[in-house]
This record gives C-alpha cells, structure tokens and sequence, in this order.
C-alpha cells in the first residue's frame, strides 16, 4: 500500500484538484473489428442489473474512503456501450455518488451511446435520469465505410439518432473515424462538410488506429488493409483542423473540437491534472488521498466477472493501486496537459511543484514546437503533431 510520497507532502484540502468520476460500462452488442477499449459481449454478461448496481456502488463506497472530499463536477459513462445500461442503473449510479460526495448543482454527465440503442424512448429516459450530455459513436457518414467497420446501424440511423439527442441532451456529441482504407482527402473533406452541417456544437474526430491484437490487425499483416499514405493522412488532418475552424469548432484537443463554451468538462479536468475515480471492469483513476498523502493511480480488473467477484469479496475491483512518484506527476502533467490546444499555465504547473529547464523551453520556442507565450506551456500548432517528440525534449 501506498505511503507518503515526497512530491505530495504539501497537500492540503486546499489544494485538492477537482473531482469527476468515470463509470466503465464494458459490454458491446457486437465488437468492432477496431476496437481494442475493454469490451465484452453483451450476450455473455454475467450479473442481473440489480448485481451490477450493489457492484458499482460499493466501488464507489470504497473510493470514497480515499477521497471524501467532494463535490463532484463531472460523471462520465464509458465504454463499451453504456446506451446499453437501464436508466435505473444509470440513474441509480448517480444517486449514489450523489449520496457519498454530493453531485455539483451544474455537474456535467456524459453517456456514450451506439445509435442502434439510442431510440427516442430510451435516451428520454437517461436525460430523466440524470445524463445531461450525448457522445454518440457515430463513426461514417458513409454506409460502405459503416460496413467495413462492422457497423450495424446506417448513416440514415446515425442522422436520426443524433437529431433525437440534440433535440433531448443539453449537449450532444459524435465521433468520426477517418483516415480510413481508400478514404481520398477530397472524400474526408465532403463527409466532414455533411457532419458540421448537422449543426454539432461538439465532435470527437479520430484518425484510424489499427491496435494489435485486434481483427484489423490482422488483416493489416496480411495485406488485406491498407491505411492512406502519410501524405493522405497529413492532409486529412490539415483539412479537419480548417474546416471545423472555419466552421466555428477548432480543435480544443488533438482530436476534439467545439463550439466555445461546450468542450467536454470531464475530459479537459482529466488532462488538466483533476482527480476522477475509475469505477468499473479496465476502469483507471487517479484520485489525490490526503490520509495516504498521496497521488494514487488505479486499474480495475479487466474481466467484468472476475472484477464483480473481487468486488464482493473486497469491496472493490482494483487490481493495481499505487502512489505515483514526483516524475511519473511531471511527466503525466505534460503530456497531458500539451494535448490541449490551451496547454498548461506554468504557474500552475509550479504551484504543482513542476519546474521545467528554462533552456529547453526556450529551445522548443525557437524551433517552433511552443508557442512563444513566456507564460504558458503551451505545443504550437507544428509541436502538436509531434507531440511525443516535443515531450521527449522537454523532458530530456
Ligand atoms: C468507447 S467508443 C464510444 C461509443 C460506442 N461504443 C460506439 O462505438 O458507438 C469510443 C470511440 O473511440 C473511437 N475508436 C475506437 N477504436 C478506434 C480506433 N482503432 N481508431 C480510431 N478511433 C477509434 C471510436 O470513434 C469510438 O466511438
Ligand atoms: S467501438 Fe464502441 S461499439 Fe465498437 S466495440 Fe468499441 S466500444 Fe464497442
């Protein structure tokens, strides 16, 4: 178990970061061949509802042990699937982290749904209980491509269900995945223009990653998919930062954008250094815990039968649970923090106890990576596409 860890000796209720909870929901009706999150057939779950639900809040109990402090600002159904859990569920999660730290009056709650378990009906339902915002998996707008990536719904579906979530969720969102086998720019570009004109005020837009272990993998090895060139892929990147600039959502994140004012709150908090719990089967968590003096990282147990009957059996399904150490902060802190179109205040980093050599940074400012703003952290538009390189340097 963890002990006082010298970067962390200073803390204070005071100086707590903020807190937001992640709720993994690990079952998929289908598993797409690209996909390698923490995911299981639906089919095969085991546990009723009413299991997962006791599951699920003794997690919470027990996170609650290590961070009373609350409130919390932001909730975030993963997946998975989570359009796949009852609004009792749903609802009944959040009543519990309600109960336990108290959910802030203007907390954000985001659920991410398949648009073929999105009907009208059941996304009234979760709004009733509680989610105030919509990331919708929508992937293509194009029916050959949904096919390739072993879709089952139609673009037609993904139109309708994301106008029933505008039209239900305070927030609405979808992700995109381009880049695709024989996607030109030019194709890239068209379906783009056809995806903002639905009015999105959030989209999460994702170049194709082919992960190993995966089907698509394995096609790739054996010659049966072929990703575009670099070149392709740079140009559809260049095109998806300027048509979502021009048409008023520039990239907040390497992959998101938005309106002003509708980034996704739990995410940025996440990339800013604030604490959320992972609760759930694969969920991880960073969570600051002034009795063990602290900064904890957690991974729960991949499997949801084996994370369910350590849960039972300990009250939580957390396989690994340790203090990260001063460089493993500084480290996470950056890189995560130059995902950020707006990167990181250097006083706050130093409020942290983060310093960084002055001659690097000025280094990476004369080469272009920075932007030349003496008091931010802060990748150039150059610098975010080589972003592991620019955190290499900086961090030598
Ligand atoms: C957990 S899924 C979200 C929603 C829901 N499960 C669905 O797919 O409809 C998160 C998102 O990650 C993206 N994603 C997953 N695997 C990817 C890959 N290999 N390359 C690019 N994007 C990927 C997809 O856009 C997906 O919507
Ligand atoms: S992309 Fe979404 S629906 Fe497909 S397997 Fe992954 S989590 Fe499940």
């Amino acid at each position: 178990m963890p002990t006082t860890s010298p970067i962390n000796a200073s803390l204070s209720a005071a100086s707590l970061p903020t807190l937001g909870v992640y709720v993994h929901w690990p079952f998929c009706e289908a598993i797409c061949p690209y996909c390698d999150f923490n995911v299981h057939l639906m089919r095969k779950a085991q546990g009723s509802p009413a299991d997962w639900l006791e599951a699920y809040r003794r997690e919470l109990a027990y996170a609650q042990s290590l961070r009373p402090q609350g409130p919390v600002e932001t909730v975030f159904f993963g997946g998975g699937t989570p359009s796949l859990m009852s609004p009792e569920l749903v609802g009944g999660i959040l009543s519990a982290i309600d109960e336990m730290w108290g959910l802030a009056r203007d907390a954000e709650i985001t659920l991410e749904a398949n648009p073929m378990s999105a009907p009208e009906a059941h996304l009234t339902a979760l709004r009733a209980a509680g989610v105030t915002r919509l990331s919708l998996g929508v992937q293509a707008f194009e029916d050959g491509a949904l096919k390739f990536l072993g879709r089952t719904h139609s673009a037609q579906d993904a139109r309708v269900a994301f106008a029933a979530a505008q039209r239900i969720f305070p927030r609405a969102s979808f992700d995109l995945i381009y880049a695709r086998p024989h996607q030109t720019p030019e194709a890239w570009a068209q379906e783009l223009s056809a995806a903002l004109a639905l009015g999105p005020q959030h989209m999460s837009l994702y170049q194709l990653t082919i992960e190993p272990e995966t089907p698509f993998y394995k096609h790739q090895a054996a010659g049966k998919l072929t990703l575009p060139d670099e070149d392709s892929a740079a140009q559809m990147y260049e095109l998806t930062q300027s048509l979502c600039a021009s048409a008023g959502l520039p990239a907040y994140e390497i992959s998101n954008h938005a309106a002003e004012g509708h980034a996704c709150r739990h995410n940025v908090a996440s990339w800013q250094g604030g604490d959320y719990l992972g609760i759930g089967p694969g969920a991880h968590g960073r969570v600051t815990s002034l009795e063990r003096g602290a900064r904890l990282s957690s991974v729960a147990q991949h499997s949801p039968a084996q994370w369910l009957a350590q849960v039972e059996q300990d009250g939580h399904g957390w396989g690994e649970l340790h203090a990260l150490d001063a460089e493993s902060v500084k480290m996470e802190a950056i890189l995560l923090g130059l995902r950020l179109a707006e990167g990181l205040s250097l006083e706050a980093l130093s409020a942290r106890g983060i310093a960084l050599a002055e001659t690097r940074l000025r280094d990476l400012r004369a080469d272009g990576l920075l932007t030349q703003d003496p008091t931010r952290l802060q990748a150039s538009a150059s610098g975010r596409v080589l972003l592991d390189y620019l955190t290499g340097r900086l961090l030598g």
